[in-house]
């Protein structure tokens, strides 16, 4: 099971946007895949027309240990969704020792049978919930706008993840890819190159154009794939479902390969 955590402190660079719209693609194109919101405002419901706020969700999986599996709903085909629930905020303030930070990863053990992907969709603080995230997680993917000022917060971002890697805090391998990009704007450009220089192993080849059916669909409730199946927007989303699927697929088989040598 990948367990992908979409994560950036910085607001609106499109986390939900990319939870919905990645989550859906390697449902429709690879396997069953769980939706777990982990921002306590409880935005990703809504991208998939669903608005019960009051539905309990990791909120309790978090403070109670209420089992996971109990709180899944059935969205689409093969994509469940585990809302937030109305008091996930609580949780970055529970008191607890040093599991309280395992809690995701132990409750995300008892559905490795069920599913393939699992996205999780981070709030923008980097608390409690993001320490979850992070420790739970196999692939972190940082979505990225293109300014300056991205630049300094994804620099800071990529040294703490480093730095928690490092203290074994988490055993995950990094993504950066650029959304709402603008390929028009020299500044997009500049700053597409710069990213491209520092972490070129890391940047994934494709990156989501600035476009308004994204806005759109989600205010819809539906994912790309339903409300504009032949979109510029749709295509991109397929193509970067598909450099993770690679990426994984190339890791796997370096694996064997050094399982053999
Ligand atoms: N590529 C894009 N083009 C146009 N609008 C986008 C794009 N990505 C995200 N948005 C819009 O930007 C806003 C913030 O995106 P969201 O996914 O909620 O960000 P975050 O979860 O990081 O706060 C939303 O209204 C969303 O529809
Ligand atoms: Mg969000």
């Amino acid at each position: 099971m990948r367990v992908v955590a979409v994560v950036n402190q910085k607001g609106g660079v499109g986390k939900t946007t990319t939870a919905v719209n990645v989550g859906h693609a390697l449902a429709l194109e690879s396997g069953p895949t769980l939706l777990v919101d982990l921002d306590p405002q409880g935005h990703l419901q809504h991208c998939l027309g669903r608005h019960d706020r009051n539905q309990s969700g990791m909120d309790r999986v978090l403070l109670d240990g209420d089992p996971i599996a109990d709180k899944v709903r059935e969205v689409r085909v093969d994509l469940g969704l585990v809302p937030a629930g109305p008091d996930l905020a609580d949780f970055e303030a529970a008191q607890g020792g040093a599991e309280r930070g395992y809690k995701l990863r132990h409750a995300l053990a008892s559905v490795a049978d069920t599913y393939e992907f699992v996205v999780l969709d981070c709030g923008p603080a980097s608390g409690m919930l993001a320490a979850n995230a992070i420790a739970a997680a196999s692939d972190v993917l940082v979505p990225v706008a293109g300014d300056y000022l991205s630049l300094t917060g994804l620099a800071r971002l990529l040294l703490t993840l480093r730095r928690m890697q490092s203290m074994h805090l988490g055993e995950f391998d990094e993504w950066v890819f650029f959304n709402r990009f603008t390929p028009r704007r020299r500044l997009s450009r500049e700053v597409y190159e710069t990213v491209a220089e520092h972490f070129s192993d890391r940047l994934l080849g494709t990156s989501i154009t600035e476009a308004a059916v994204l806005a759109e669909c989600a205010g819809a409730g539906k994912s790309i794939f339903e409300y504009r199946k032949s979109s510029r927007a749709a295509r991109e989303f397929r193509a970067l479902s598909d450099d993770l699927l690679n990426k994984w697929m190339m890791g796997n088989e370096q694996e064997k390969a050094s399982n053999v040598a």
